[in-house]
């Protein structure tokens, strides 16, 4: 019914802004794009002044049916039922404009407009409707959390909702809370790490971004599987000679073993290939020259099942050997009638020289 009022109408077509008329009688339509960002508002506007009778009608993409969501023939705007399903709709008062507060994602489509004038002029305009979707918040798949040092992965920043082109950055912030921005890819979700280390270890988020909005996920640890790397041993007190490290007999003597890996080394203790110890710091309390010999620390991931090892050599050093002293003592008394007067003397001979001459000092008891 509404569509032969307006073929009625168009009898007595004359101009309107945004029509053009080329042949009295014809219509061309102009069509306005409007591009709507789901959530947000949209005013579509139908001719400069009120028109005495008009009608909205909505097409729905890839319909060909107009159906009519508001119209007004001089008794005030009937909003029909189809529009709730546009958003709220509301015709803006003293003219024939629709206002569409929160479109949401029904709302896509194409809006046609027929009005008529008192002075026998009338228009139909079609304004087309594209809505962009905001992007949701995105949330990061890895397709493995814990991977090992050398192997790969992808990590996809899902999305549920959000119109292309979407760019993705990528952000990694470091165990020390360093904040670097690993990628920016286009159009792609998708970020590959090939040959993955243990520097890559950290939170991710990624951030994706549409032409009207910015969203970031939240952050998803990234563990690098590794090691054990080669062992250092540290070894206190420190004293190394050209056959290896070196110790004095009844020092206590601490052996250190490290071994980057993740998860963390298990450590083993060998003396001369027998296990002495389990745990990184072997300590042996007053060494005795029977502990020379080689000692060797075993670093294990148990979770990889792989290993690594180093040995020392360690010497123990009898602390008199090389400083064999030898002693000797001459004492003359000397003993005069009135007092008893001793004169100590203490003569030494060794490897050692003496820090004291202890002649002068004992002669005076
Ligand atoms: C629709 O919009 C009108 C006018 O802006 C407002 O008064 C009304 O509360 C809105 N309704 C809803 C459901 O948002
Ligand atoms: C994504 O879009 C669908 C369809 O319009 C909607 O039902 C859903 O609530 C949206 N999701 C979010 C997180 O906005
Ligand atoms: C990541 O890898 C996948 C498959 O291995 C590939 O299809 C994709 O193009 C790669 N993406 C980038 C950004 O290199
Ligand atoms: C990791 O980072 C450190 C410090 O920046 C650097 O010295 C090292 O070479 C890096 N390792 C790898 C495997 O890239
Ligand atoms: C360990 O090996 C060293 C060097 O081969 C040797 O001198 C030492 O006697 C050995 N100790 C034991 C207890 O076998």
């Amino acid at each position: 019914m509404l569509i032969i009022t307006w073929r009625t109408a168009i009898f007595f077509v004359c101009a309107l802004p945004g029509v053009e008329i080329l042949d009295p009688g014809q219509v061309v339509y102009s069509e306005t794009r409007t591009n709507g960002v789901v959530g947000r508002g949209v005013i579509l506007e139908c001719g400069p002044t009120l028109p005495d009778v008009y009608i909205w009608g909505f097409t729905k993409p890839g319909t060909d049916t107009i159906r009519a969501i508001v119209y007004n023939f001089g008794k005030g705007p009937k909003i029909q039922k189809l529009a709730n399903d546009l958003g709220n709709l509301t015709v803006i008062s003293n003219s024939a404009s629709l206002s569409i507060e929160k479109l949401p994602l029904a709302a896509e489509g194409v809006y046609t407009c027929q009005a008529l004038y008192d002075t026998l002029e009338g228009a139909k305009l079609p304004f087309v409707i594209t809505l962009t979707v905001p992007v949701t918040k995105p949330y990061i798949v890895m397709s493995d959390s814990s991977p090992v040092e050398g192997t790969s992965v992808t990590m996809r920043c899902g999305l549920e909702n959000g119109t292309g082109p979407i760019n993705y950055k990528w952000e990694q912030e470091s165990r020390e809370s360093q904040l670097t921005t690993v990628a920016e890819i286009y159009d792609d979700n998708r970020l590959n790490v090939t040959d993955v280390n243990r520097n890559h270890t950290g939170w991710y988020r990624c951030i994706a971004i549409n032409q009207v909005n910015q969203q970031r996920s939240d952050r998803v640890w990234l563990d690098t599987i590794f090691g054990p790397d080669q062992p250092q041993i540290d070894v206190t007190p420190y004293s190394v000679t050209e056959r290896g490290y070196s110790a004095l007999e009844r020092e206590t003597v601490s052996l250190l073993c490290q071994a980057s890996s993740n998860p963390p080394s298990q450590y083993v203790w060998f003396y001369n290939n027998s296990q002495v110890y389990a745990g990184p710091q072997y300590t042996i309390n007053r060494i005795l020259r029977m502990h020379t010999g080689h000692y060797a620390c075993l670093a294990q991931n148990t979770y990889l099942n792989t290993r690594s090892r180093k040995t020392i050599t360690l010497t123990v050093k009898d602390i008199t050997k090389g400083q064999e002293t030898l002693y000797c003592f001459v004492i003359t008394l000397q003993s005069p009638l009135h007092a008893l007067n001793v004169h100590l003397f203490l003569t030494y001979w060794g490897t050692n020289n003496p820090k004291f001459d202890m002649t002068s000092n004992l002669a005076q008891l």
